[in-house]
C-alpha cells in the first residue's frame, strides 16, 4: 500500500518514514520544511530509496490532491509543536495544526482515501489523572501563579485541598487543554473523529507522550525538555530544570514511537468504520524532569543540573499515561528503557 506520511521531513515522521519502508510499505513524503523546525535554509531531506517527496504544505489544497493520488492510507505527522514563543504564535498554530488537517481530511474525502493515523499527544489531558484519600479520582484546574511563585508546584485536590497521588491517566480520561498547541491537537483529533463519520473511514490517534532520541529538534522555542537539556550540557553549562524537578512524564524512544504507527495501520481494519480510535503511546513508566536531567549529566561528565523553581504557566505537572490500551490491541511494545535510551541522546 501507498502512504502518505505528511511532516514526514521531521523529527518523529523521519523515523516513521524508515519504520514503514523497512516494513515493506511504499511511501511518499509530504513536507512543506517550516523554519521553526528546519531553520531558514533548509536542504530536502534524506530519504531512503524508492521513497518519494513533496515539498508543500498541507494547507495547499492543490497539492495535496496531488499528493494523494493512488495513496491508501495517510500518517499525518505535520504540525507546529511545542509551546512556541508566547501567544502571537497562536494563529500560526491553529494554521497549520487545525486549518491544515481540514485541508488535508477534505481532501481525503474527495480522494475517497480510507485511512488515517494521527500523531496525537499527551497534551490533549491536561493535568493528569489524581487520587485524593477522601475524594478518590479528582480533576485539579491549572494550577495559580501565586501558588507556584510561592514554590507550591503539587496541585492540590479541588475539593479538600489535601495533597494528591498522580496516577496513570488512560485515553477514557476527559480532555483539558491548557495551551494553544494542545487545543489544536485536540481539535485535528474532532476534525479526524468527525471526517470518519461523514466518510466511514477509519481513525486511530495516536497519542505520543515524551518523544526522544535521535534527529531531536534543535534548541527552539518548539523544543522538548530532553532538547533543551542536551543542548545546555553540548554548550557546557548545567541544565535548567523547573520547578523542583519532580514533575512526572512518560519518556518514550523514537523509534517505539515508529514502531507503533506501523502496528497501528496493520491494526486499522480492525477498528470500527465511521470512528476514531486514541491510543496513548508510553512506555506506562513514570520518570521525573529532574531523573532526566541527571542523567544526561552524568552521562556526559556535565555539570550537576540547577533547579530553578522557575515555571511556565501553561506546563501541567505530572502527565504519565497508562499504556494498557495499546498493549492489549497492537502487537507493539517499546523497546529501549529510559535508562539506557536517555544516555545515547549524547
Ligand atoms: N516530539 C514530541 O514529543 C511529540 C509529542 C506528542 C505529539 N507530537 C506530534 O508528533 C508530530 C511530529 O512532531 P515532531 O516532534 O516530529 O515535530 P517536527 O517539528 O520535527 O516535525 C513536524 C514536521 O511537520 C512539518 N510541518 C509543519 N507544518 C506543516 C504544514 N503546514 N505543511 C506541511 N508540513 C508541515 C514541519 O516542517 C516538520 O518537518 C506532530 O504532529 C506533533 O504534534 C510530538
Ligand atoms: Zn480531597
Amino acid at each position: 500500500m501507498l502512504i502518505l506520511v505528511t511532516g514526514g521531513a521531521g523529527f518523529i515522521g523521519s523515523h516513521i518514514v524508515t519504520a514503514l519502508h523497512a516494513a515493506g510499505h511504499r511511501v511518499r513524503v509530504l513536507d512543506a520544511l517550516l523554519p521553526a523546525a528546519h531553520g531558514t535554509d533548509p536542504a530536502p531531506p534524506a530519504l531512503p530509496d524508492g521513497v518519494e517527496w513533496r515539498h508543500a504544505d498541507v494547507r495547499d489544497r492543490a497539492a495535496v490532491d496531488e499528493a494523494l493520488a493512488g495513496v491508501g492510507a495517510v500518517c499525518h505527522q505535520a504540525a507546529m509543536v511545542g509551546l512556541g514563543k508566547d501567544f502571537a504564535d497562536a494563529p500560526h498554530y491553529t494554521s497549520c495544526n487545525v486549518h491544515g488537517t481540514a485541508v488535508l481530511l477534505a481532501a481525503m474525502a474527495a480522494a475517497g482515501v480510507p485511512s488515517l493515523l494521527l500523531a496525537g499527544s499527551m497534551v490533549v489531558y491536561g493535568e493528569g489523572r489524581y487520587d485524593c484519600a477522601r475524594h478518590g479520582v479528582v480533576r485539579p484546574g491549572p494550577r495559580l501563579a501565586a501558588d507556584l511563585d510561592a514554590g507550591r508546584f503539587e496541585p492540590p485536590c479541588p475539593r479538600c485541598g489535601r495533597p494528591l497521588t498522580p496516577g496513570l491517566v488512560d485515553e477514557d480520561a476527559p480532555t483539558d487543554p491548557r495551551n494553544v498547541y494542545a487545543t489544536t491537537k485536540l481539535a485535528q483529533e474532532h476534525l479526524a473523529a468527525a471526517w470518519a463519520r461523514d466518510t466511514g473511514g477509519r481513525a486511530i490517534a495516536l497519542r505520543y507522550h515524551n518523544v526522544y532520541g535521535p534527529g531531536m529538534p534543535r534548541d527552539t522555542p518548539y523544543a522538548g525538555v530532553a532538547a533543551l537539556f542536551r543542548s545546555a550540557l553540548a554548550r557546557g553549562q548545567a541544565p535548567t530544570v523547573y520547578e523542583d524537578g519532580g514533575q512526572r512524564r512518560d519518556f518514550i524512544h523514537v523509534t517505539d514511537v515508529a514502531a507503533a504507527n506501523v502496528a497501528a495501520l496493520d491494526a486499522l481494519p480492525d477498528i470500527a468504520p465511521g470512528t476514531m480510535r486514541p491510543y496513548n503511546v508510553a512506555t506506562g513508566a513514570a520518570h521525573t524532569v529532574g531523573e532526566l536531567a541527571t542523567l544526561l549529566a552524568a552521562a556526559c561528565g556535565g555539570p550537576a543540573p540547577r533547579i530553578t523553581g522557575a515555571y511556565r504557566l501553561g506546563d501541567v505537572r505530572h502527565i504519565t499515561a497508562s499504556a494498557a490500551r495499546i498493549h492489549t490491541d497492537f502487537p507493539w511494545t517499546p523497546l529501549t528503557p529510559f535508562h539506557t535510551g536517555i544516555p545515547l541522546l549524547l
